[in-house]
């Protein structure tokens, strides 16, 4: 992966020391949330019995089934659905090479239409579910499995139902692992030591994505050979000084973030990116504004406020130079469509220049710019580019003084909700 800046502020010295302090604070686990701090080592050091569990349980799903539900929110779905979604045909949710089964996803709402639909939808097609919850208490999986539960009870029995269950959770405490172990479903973990947004790595991205028919051996070694890299001091260490340089354009007005993707199948990516910078370091009133734009599509919406709106604002893109499809402009006679300039060329060289040209047009217009390059769409490139953001994220809110492993926030809403629902 490559890192490029534009127009970013000069980082002194005082801004690397405070940097490298909150690195250091990281991996000797001095500061706040030091306990949550598992991913930092997840990519080399995990439970290869649960891991073969997790291929094995795959290849079963992948034999016999249609779909593959992941039910779960916030990072009990995100990190899943941002990997299969990247790899897998945007139209059927189908791994383009090789894969077989549907993924789809619910419990990260409490739509009704939404439900009722995916019960339609998935009638007389072979069903599993992976229920995903590390408290095992958060209403809307625990509803919605609920009513999916019932519909697989009713249409293969209890004994049935039983086999085409996995409960993702906590080792040993909470509701789902008590009505797991009642049921007799597989059971998978939820380490105590890695929070929501950074449990991708473990069995609550790791089983879906299996499913998917990703190679988690490949995502796990991007992950690793990033761990490796983004180890090394702050001088050739492209994490901390991204960590840097987003705290720099903080303290100098910016106040959001808006990470870009050309490729439409980045879109749940950046859904995971939102929530792993939004919930670490949106709390003590600070915090970057995490947002997320599609291009081309969005320059013909959003793209007008980025060029000539309030100056808060700065990009980072993520380029990716092969987009696995090469679709040719061909040569018209007559150039009734007046396309023939671009005869000769491919359509990801009009994605290239449409990517340039803004950047030159959105740097005229102050908005500076990062670009992370990966050659392609990969398990091995997004499991380096997770990490990438995993670490860069802890780092960066250490830095701009608040702990990136709480989520204090989060519990206001369910508190009224809950209370308006009589619990
Ligand atoms: O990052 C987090 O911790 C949260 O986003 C949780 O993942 C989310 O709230 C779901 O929680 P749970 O897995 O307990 O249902």
């Amino acid at each position: 992966m490559k890192y490029t800046t534009w127009d970013v502020p000069e980082i002194g010295e005082d801004l690397v020391g405070r940097v490298e302090a909150a690195a250091a604070m990281l991996h000797d686990g001095s500061g706040d949330g030091a306990q949550y701090r598992g991913w930092l080592t997840l990519p080399t050091d995990y439970d290869e019995d649960e891991y073969t569990r997790i291929q094995s349980a795959a290849q079963r799903v992948q034999a016999d089934g249609d779909i593959f539900i992941t039910i779960g929110i916030g990072g009990s779905y995100l990190g899943a659905k941002a990997v299969t979604h990247a790899m897998s045909n945007i139209f059927t949710g189908v791994r383009t090479a090789g894969g077989k089964v549907e993924m789809l996803y619910a419990g990260n709402q409490l739509s009704s239409a939404y439900l009722q639909e995916l019960l339609d939808y998935i009638k007389n097609k072979s069903v599993y579910l992976n229920i995903i919850s590390k408290s095992g208490t958060t209403l809307e999986p625990a509803l919605t499995f609920k009513v999916l539960r019932a519909a697989l009870e009713e249409r293969y029995g209890e004994d049935g139902a039983r086999e085409r269950i996995f409960a993702t959770t906590d080792k040993e405490r909470g509701v789902l692992k008590d009505l797991a172990g009642k049921k007799g479903y597989e059971t998978f973990i939820v380490p105590d030591d890695v929070g929501g947004r950074y449990s991708v790595l473990t069995a609550v991205g790791l089983l879906p994505i299996a499913v998917a028919g990703i190679s988690i051996d490949d995502l796990m070694q991007g992950a690793a050979d990033a761990a490796e890299r983004y180890s090394a001091p702050y001088g050739d260490n492209a994490c901390y000084q991204y960590a840097a340089v987003r705290n720099a354009l903080y303290e100098s007005g910016k106040k959001i973030e808006i990470l870009v993707g050309y490729e439409p199948k980045l879109q749940y990516f950046s859904e995971w990116w939102k929530q792993l910078f939004g919930e670490s370091e949106g709390k003590d009133g600070k915090g970057l504004y995490p947002a997320s734009m599609q291009f081309t599509t969005d320059l013909h919406s959003l793209g007008q406020y980025v060029q000539e709106g309030e100056r808060h604002v700065f990009e980072t893109v993520i380029d990716i130079e092969d987009p696995g499809a090469e679709i040719d402009i061909v040569q018209e006679s007559g150039d009734a469509d007046g396309l023939n300039y671009l005869a000769g060329k491919t359509m990801h060289e009009a994605n290239t220049a449409a990517r340039e040209g803004t950047r030159a047009a959105h740097r005229a217009g102050n908005v500076p710019q990062i670009a992370l390059t990966l050659e392609r769409l990969d398990a091995y490139n997004i499991g380096h580019l997770i990490y990438f953001y995993e670490k860069a994220c802890a780092v960066s809110a250490y830095t701009m003084g608040v702990n990136p492993f709480n989520q204090p926030g989060v519990e206001a809403y369910k508190k009224e909700m809950f209370s308006l629902l009589g619990k």
